[in-house]
């Protein structure tokens, strides 16, 4: 395996598919993102607003969740048709019961030429440092955590649930303990909220075995009351940081990277930028999600999605599965980051998006 700069393994570049479903643009399906619970015990401001996802806010019910069971069998189809990365997500992830099992199920599907698949988790690591053993232990390679202040302060008014920092980074040390790596750690950057923060947290990683990631604060959902006076652009935030610790660009891991990755000059290893409001990455979007409750969306922006759910319950066989889903990736279109206006936030006023706890990030 490659190496980070700072001795992490990364995962080899990714090449094109030759099994892979291409969709109207020309995108391959490479990614698999499962939410598994749309439950949250965090309330951060720009992804589950208490005014919102308050006491009387529903929640799904157990029966509607998808099952391991079917979770699995979707997952199987999808790395048929290409997919070599299958994200499980939430709400947060640590909250479904018995993950471990999922994980060990979806660990042993292997692609067509016969390898393993990437399973990552994205987490608050809120639960890691009691989980991190037994998800390693059934497969689980790698945890993305989400992490917006050093400063107890400021994380607590992010989170709304009094929840310190000093719990998710014993969390992020013990998956690092454990070789949950290469772990990243993700920054979402809110103007007024958190950019003073910016500096501190790349000094606080810098030759740390993690890397930083700095991500725009996107107009998901219809709930966070999304402003663009409120984005902080990458640039700011690369200039802010190479302005004290120098930086240089690197190129991407792989086609359909989310991040733009720099490395600091003096080896201090890397960092990335995650603009998917002043530059999308549409163009080589790879990713399909599934929601907790089994349908399937193929942008992180869409106001519908397919339900596979009634087909699972149905008894649709996986040949038909099969068929449904790669007729639905060959007739994607989907660019919205790049067609985010004015405008399309008008179009769209009517009808609800849906929600990052409800699909994952
Ligand atoms: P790696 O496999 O480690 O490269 O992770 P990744 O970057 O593919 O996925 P991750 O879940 O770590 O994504 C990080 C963040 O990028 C998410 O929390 C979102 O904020 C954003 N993001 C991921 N995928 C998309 C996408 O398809 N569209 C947009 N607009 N943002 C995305
Ligand atoms: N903008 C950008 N990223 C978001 N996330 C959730 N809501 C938003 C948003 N509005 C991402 C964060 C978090 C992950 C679970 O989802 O990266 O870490
Ligand atoms: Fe929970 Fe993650 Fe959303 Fe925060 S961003 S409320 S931790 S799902
Ligand atoms: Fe993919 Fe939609 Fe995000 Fe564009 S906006 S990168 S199409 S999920």
């Amino acid at each position: 395996m490659a190496k980070h700069p700072n001795g992490t393994p990364v995962p080899a570049e990714r090449g094109p598919s030759p099994v892979a479903v291409t969709d109207s643009r020309n995108r391959q399906l490479r990614d698999f993102r499962i939410s598994v619970t749309d439950r949250c015990n965090f309330r951060c401001v720009y992804c589950m607003p208490k005014q919102i996802f308050g006491r009387d806010f529903e929640f799904m019910e157990r029966a509607d969740l998808l099952t391991f069971e079917e979770i699995t069998r979707l997952a199987r189809i999808a790395v048929a048709h290409g997919v070599e990365k299958i994200r499980l997500t939430g709400g947060e992830p640590l909250l479904r019961k018995g993950l471990e099992e999922l994980v060990r199920m979806l660990a042993a599907l292997r692609t067509p030429d016969g390898r393993e698949v990437d399973i990552a988790l994205t987490t608050n690591g809120s639960a890691l440092a009691v989980k991190a053993q037994s998800l390693k232990d059934a497969g689980l390679k790698r945890v993305t955590v989400s992490l917006d202040s050093l400063d107890d302060e400021t994380f607590k008014a992010v989170n709304d649930v009094d929840f310190p920092v000093a719990k998710v980074l014993a969390g992020i040390e013990a998956a690092h303990e454990v070789g949950l790596g290469p772990i990243k750690i993700d920054m979402v950057v809110k103007r007024g909220q958190n950019d003073q923060d910016i500096v501190p947290m790349a000094a606080h990683f810098k030759g740390s075995p993690y890397i930083l990631r700095f991500i725009e604060f996107m107009d998901v959902g219809s709930t966070n009351g999304w402003k663009m006076e409120e984005v902080v652009p990458s640039a700011e935030v690369i200039s802010a940081i190479n302005a004290e610790l120098p930086l240089v660009e690197v190129a991407a891991n792989y086609h359909g990277e989310t991040s733009a990755r720099w490395r600091y000059r003096d080896g201090g290893g890397e960092i990335g930028v995650i603009s998917s409001v002043t530059q999308s990455f549409c163009h080589s979007c790879t990713r399909v999600r599934v929601s907790t409750e089994g349908k399937l969306f193929t942008c992180l922006f869409a106001t519908d999605g397919h339900d596979l759910r009634a087909l699972l319950r149905g008894g649709c066989s996986d040949d038909e599965l099969s068929t449904v889903m790669a007729g639905i990736w060959r007739e994607r279109t989907d660019r919205y980051s790049e067609l985010r206006t004015a405008t399309t936030h008008e179009i769209r006023a009517g009808k609800k998006k849906i929600e990052m706890s409800y699909i994952g990030g």
